[in-house]
């Protein structure tokens, strides 16, 4: 019910405004965002590969209805990627991207926001490194599919999103289950109807254990984004047959970072997903309807400072 509630805030022009502005609220955001500047992102990157993680970083910004921005975000990623490789950090994709479709214009021209993210394929496979298709609410679902076979062909590492929470989705891992294929698979983070969507946390968290077994036993590339402890425990059993650096596990920047530790100094892939920008209002909202003891963190940090 609260997580219906604060998905539904995560719309909301008005109550954005007073989030952005509230003093407390950059504070707190950094916990789930290192930054604002290139330089930042850049800098978190470096410490999380100093210490054994690898990363992907996301350009803050999704739901563009506005040319200029979309292309903005493109010229962003295409700055990232510049320093990420003068930095020596894209080196054997220790960095990579995340990329939302609808920051780069996908609402008002799917084809355009193909050709944009074609132009940081391009930046990416050029500094040695891939791409990563975010998965956003399920009306995008088919739209990024059908851009990620496109892109695709030129770039066959880059790699799609999908949700356990859509019904439709053990039937796209056994889709994407196919050699060279990159599958971060997530529990979904939108509000979703009923229709399209399991509703329950028990169906969800069961269709991602159907969905795991899909993928790892097939001969795709598996990238296991979660923080439940229970998740990571059964991805590692279904691992014990597959050869480290096959698969990987996935975590948000500032999540659980003693077990991403842990799993690193096992010798696991793990890979943190670092967003950077002004727009970090969506994610924010999105991470606080995820786990109630964020949102208690939040209020109480608005009360002692007001
Ligand atoms: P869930 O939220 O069900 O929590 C299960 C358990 O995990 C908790 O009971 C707790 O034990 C532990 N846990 C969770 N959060 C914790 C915290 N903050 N601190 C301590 N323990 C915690 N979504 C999407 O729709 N599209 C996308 O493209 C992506 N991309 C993406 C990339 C990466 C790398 C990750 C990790 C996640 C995404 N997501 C996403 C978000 C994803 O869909 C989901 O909303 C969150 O990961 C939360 O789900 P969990 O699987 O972590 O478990």
């Amino acid at each position: 019910m609260l997580r219906q509630v604060i998905l539904a805030a995560s719309r909301s022009g008005a109550l954005r405004r007073t989030v952005e502005h509230a003093p407390v609220s950059k504070q707190v955001v950094r916990r789930f965002v290192p930054g604002a500047s290139v330089e930042d992102a850049v800098l978190a990157c470096e410490e999380l590969v100093t210490s054994g993680r690898t990363v992907t970083v996301d350009y803050l910004g999704e739901d563009t209805l506005d040319v200029s921005q979309a292309d903005a975000t493109v010229q962003a990623y295409l700055t990232v990627l510049k320093q990420l490789e003068d930095e020596g950090l894209t080196r054997d994709g220790r960095a990579e991207v995340s990329v939302k479709l609808s920051a780069i214009g996908q609402a008002l021209d799917p084809a355009m926001s193909v050709d944009n993210a074609r132009r940081i394929c391009e930046a990416a496979d050029a500094a040695g490194t891939t791409v990563t298709l975010d998965m956003e609410d399920h009306t995008t679902t088919d739209a990024t599919l059908e851009a990620l076979a496109e892109l695709r062909r030129d770039f066959p590492r880059t790699g799609a999103v999908l949700q356990s929470y859509l019904r439709r989705t053990e039937a796209d891992c056994r889709d994407l289950a196919t050699e060279g294929s990159r599958v971060r698979l997530c529990k979904g983070a939108y509000k979703e109807p009923e229709s399209v969507a399991f509703q329950d946390k028990g169906e969800v968290d069961r269709s991602y254990v159907r969905c795991l077994k899909v993928l790892m036993s097939g001969p795709g590339y598996p990238m296991v984004a979660t923080h439940d402890p229970r998740m990571i425990a059964i991805a590692a059993d279904l691992a014990k047959d597959r050869a480290k650096g096959s698969y990987e596990y996935q975590m948000l920047y500032g999540i659980r970072p003693t077990e991403q530790q842990r799993l690193a100094a096992e010798g696991e892939t793990m890979r943190v997903y670092v967003p950077y920008g002004d727009e970090w209002y969506g994610y924010f909202m999105r991470r606080l309807a995820e786990r109630p003891a964020n949102v208690t963190f939040f209020l109480r940090s608005l009360a002692t400072r007001s």
